[in-house]
């Protein structure tokens, strides 16, 4: 965390991939963003933010993040 650089078109994907990291390995192991395709993520991620208690901002981010990456 010492470094500051930001580059611009890597903000919502490294809010995404942070907010995972921290919030979907807290009750279980996350399986990677491969392991499911589009639709499948969009109902896992609704359910997780529920039973979570995510914020519905953050589980978009999180949402956006898995499905750009599988
Ligand atoms: C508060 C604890 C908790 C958090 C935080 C949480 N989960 Fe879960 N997760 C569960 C539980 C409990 C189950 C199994 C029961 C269920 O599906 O409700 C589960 C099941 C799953 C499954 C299996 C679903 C299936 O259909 O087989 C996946 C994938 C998953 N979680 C992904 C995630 C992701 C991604 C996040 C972050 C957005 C997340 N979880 C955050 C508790 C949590």
């Amino acid at each position: 965390m010492t470094s500051t650089y930001q580059p611009q078109t890597a903000v919502m994907e490294v809010g995404g991939v942070q907010l995972w990291a921290n919030n979907c390995i807290r009750c279980h192991n996350s399986p990677p963003p491969n392991a499911y395709n589009d639709n499948e993520w969009d109902a896992i991620v609704n359910h997780m933010q529920k039973v979570g208690g995510l914020t519905v901002s953050d589980a978009d981010k999180i949402a956006d993040y898995l499905k750009a990456s599988n």
